[in-house]
C-alpha cells in the first residue's frame, strides 16, 4: 500500500500547502503557507496537527524563513532565523517532535556558519524535504514492526478488532501514520476485522480525521462517542488498542491526546493489550517521567462549541487540557521504527540511544 491517498503537506518549492484539518472531512481545502508566521499560526490553530506532522511543518517553516530573507548581511540572516525558530517553537508545547525538528534545523544552520546565504537556503530546504521523506519511511517500518508485535502477542490469530483514539494517521504525519500505520500494515495483510474509532472530544480528530482516512482506505470501522469504550470492550469487541504519542518519557510514560489515559485504564481492566506506536523522535530521553511533560491547555471555546456551533454559553466555566499521559505500567509495548519496546521500558529505551 502506498502512503495513502491523503496528502497532509505539499511542498511546491516556495511554499508549504497544508490540508486544513479544521475543515475535514466536509471540506477539503489547502492553506498556503509562504511565511514562517503563517507556519506558526497553522500549527497553533491546528490547521496541521499530530506530532510528526507538526515537526515536518516546523522544518519547512525554517526553510521558508530562510527564503524570506532578502538582505545581504550574514549576521542579520542568522538573527532572522533565530527569531523564526523561537516563534515556531512557541506554537504548541506538548509534541516533542516540534522541538526535535527545530533542533535538527538549528544544527544544520550552526554547521553552515560562514557559508553563502544562498547555499544555506538551499540546504535548509533539502533538510526539510529529507525529513518529510524519512518520516514516511519510518512510519512504514513502524507498521511492519506493529504486525510483528501483534504476531508475538496473539500468535496465530489473524483478524483483529482494534480501538484507536485521536488521529495518528497520515494526517498526523508526513504520510502513512503511526498508530494508523500499524492498522494500514495489518489491513494490507487482510488482518483487520474492524476499527473502533473514538470520536475524541473536544476536537473530534477521531470522528473527523481517522474515520475519513479509514473510509478512503476502505478499512472497516465504526465511530463511538468516547464514553462508550468501556461498554464496547465489555462485549469483547476490542482485541487491542493502538494509539500514537506526542512525547514519551525515558521511563515509557507516553503523552497523547486527552482521553488516552482513560482508555489505557479500561484496557488494563479488560486485559486488552495496549500499544503505543511512535517514532524514536517522539522519545524525550531528557525527562524521567510523564509528569515532566508540559500539557497544553487550549481555548475553552473548543469545549463550548462543536465545529463552531455553540452548545454552552460563554459564562459557564470549562477546562480544556489537551493531552494526558499514560503510565508505562498500562502499556503492553511501544512500537517504534527500530524496535518494539517492552518492559522494563526504562532499560529498553536506553538501549536505543
Ligand atoms: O492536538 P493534536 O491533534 O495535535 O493531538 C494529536 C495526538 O494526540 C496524536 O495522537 C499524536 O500526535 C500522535 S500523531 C502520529
Amino acid at each position: 500500500m502506498s502512503a495513502g491517498n491523503v496528502r497532509t503537506l505539499i511542498w511546491d518549492g516556495k511554499a508549504l500547502k497544508l490540508i486544513d484539518q479544521r475543515k475535514l472531512p466536509l471540506v477539503t481545502e489547502y492553506m498556503i503557507c509562504d511565511s514562517y508566521e503563517k507556519i506558526y499560526s497553522a500549527i497553533k490553530d491546528m490547521v496541521v496537527r499530530g506530532a510528526p506532522a507538526i515537526g515536518v511543518t516546523a522544518a519547512y517553516g525554517i526553510a521558508i524563513a530562510a527564503n524570506q530573507y532578502s538582505g545581504k548581511s550574514e549576521s542579520d540572516f542568522h538573527d532572522f532565523l533565530k527569531k523564526a525558530i523561537a516563534r515556531i517553537e512557541s506554537s504548541r508545547p506538548t509534541a516533542v517532535n516540534l522541538f526535535w525538528a527545530l533542533k535538527r534545523m538549528q544544527k544544520i544552520i550552526s554547521g553552515l556558519q560562514g557559508e553563502k546565504i544562498e547555499d544555506i537556503k538551499r540546504k535548509l530546504v533539502n533538510e526539510a524535504e529529507k525529513m518529510e521523506k524519512q518520516d514516511i519511511e519510518i512510519n512504514k517500518m513502524i507498521g511492519e514492526n506493529g504486525v510483528q508485535a501483534f504476531r508475538d502477542i496473539f500468535g496465530t490469530k489473524n483478524k483483529f478488532k482494534i480501538l484507536t483514539h485521536c488521529n495518528a494517521g497520515a494526517l498526523a504525519t508526513a504520510g502513512y501514520g503511526t498508530a494508523l500505520g500499524v492498522i494500514r500494515s495489518l489491513a494490507d495483510k487482510g488482518q483487520i476485522e474492524n476499527i473502533v474509532v473514538d470520536e475524541t472530544r473536544p476536537y473530534l480528530q477521531g470522528a473527523r480525521l481517522t474515520a475519513w482516512e479509514l473510509q478512503e482506505e476502505k478499512i472497516p470501522y465504526f465511530i463511538i462517542a468516547d464514553n462508550m469504550a468501556a461498554y464496547i470492550m465489555s462485549k469483547n469487541e476490542i482485541d487491542a488498542v493502538v494509539v500514537g504519542a506526542d512525547r514519551i518519557a525515558s521511563n515509557g510514560d507516553s503523552a497523547n491526546k486527552i482521553g488516552t489515559f482513560g482508555v489505557s485504564i479500561l484496557a488494563k481492566y479488560f486485559k486488552i493489550p495496549f500499544f503505543v506506536a511512535a517514532p524514536i523522535s517522539t522519545i524525550d530521553i531528557d525527562i524521567s517521567s510523564g509528569s515532566e511533560i508540559p500539557i497544553e491547555e487550549r481555548n475553552g471555546n473548543e469545549i463550548r462549541e462543536v465545529m463552531g456551533a455553540k452548545i454552552i454559553p460563554e459564562y459557564m466555566p470549562v477546562r480544556n487540557p489537551s493531552f494526558d499521559f499514560t503510565p508505562y505500567s498500562n502499556i503492553t509495548a511501544i512500537i517504534t521504527e527500530k524496535a518494539v519496546i517492552k518492559s522494563p521500558f526504562k532499560n529498553n529505551i536506553k538501549k536505543l540511544f
